[in-house]
């Protein structure tokens, strides 16, 4: 069975160019990421921790489209997208989603929760008007929130709520795999098939 997402020699170098015009010195460079390769099944939850500046933030920007990497491949569903990362973050956002370390200044003040679960409802699936409520239902259900917070803003809720909008928020784009950095005693980052 092909694995939802399969990563193979994953490489990421900051830096190494050249001073403007090519003349000077190298520029220093770091390799954070160092051939990674991992396997993610359906169902499977994955944790991978190491310590700060190891380069567990820069895998997981590479894995949602955010950070092109210099090498690898990263196969969702059979098909590998290394290629697109940096270039459409839409393409991205319907197959694996990324829940921030910090869900309340992740979320935007100025919306309130109805109009943050819709938006990837409505631009990443068209989904119209009258079919958004009755998913956005489902949703807070399932990360157990209640209907009444719909119309309130970001601010007004609890760290441990915020991360439930979150997760909600990235439920409804209906990614293949999720990911997400946190900071506890020690950081993890975490890609689970579909909810
Ligand atoms: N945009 C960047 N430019 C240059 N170096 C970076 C950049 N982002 C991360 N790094 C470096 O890459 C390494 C890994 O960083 P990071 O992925 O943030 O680690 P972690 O999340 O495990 O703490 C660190 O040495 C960091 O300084
Ligand atoms: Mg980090």
């Amino acid at each position: 069975m092909t694995p939802t997402l399969r990563i193979r020699d994953l490489d990421k170098r900051f830096g190494g160019g050249r001073t403007l015009f090519g003349f000077g010195k190298k520029k220093p460079s770091v390799h954070a990421v160092q051939s990674v390769s991992l396997d993610v099944d359906r169902g499977e939850t994955l944790g991978i921790v190491g310590e700060s500046g190891c380069g567990k933030s820069t895998l997981a920007r590479m894995l949602v489209g955010l950070l092109p990497p210099t090498d690898g491949s990263i196969e969702i569903e059979g098909t590998d997208y290394a290629d697109q990362a940096g270039k459409d973050p839409a393409a991205f956002g319907k197959l694996i989603q990324y829940v921030f370390q910090d869900p309340a200044s992740s979320l935007n003040p100025r919306k309130t929760i109805r109009q943050i679960l819709e938006a990837p409802l409505k631009l990443l699936h068209a989904m119209p008007a009258d079919k958004c409520a009755a998913r956005i239902d489902e949703i807070l259900d399932a990360v157990n929130l209640h209907a009444e917070f719909l119309d309130r803003y970001p601010h007004e809720f609890s760290g441990g709520q915020a991360q439930r909008i979150a997760i909600a928020r990235a439920l409804a784009a209906a990614p293949a795999s999720w990911c997400s950095t946190s900071r506890s005693r020690h950081s993890t980052y975490r890609c689970r098939r579909r909810c």
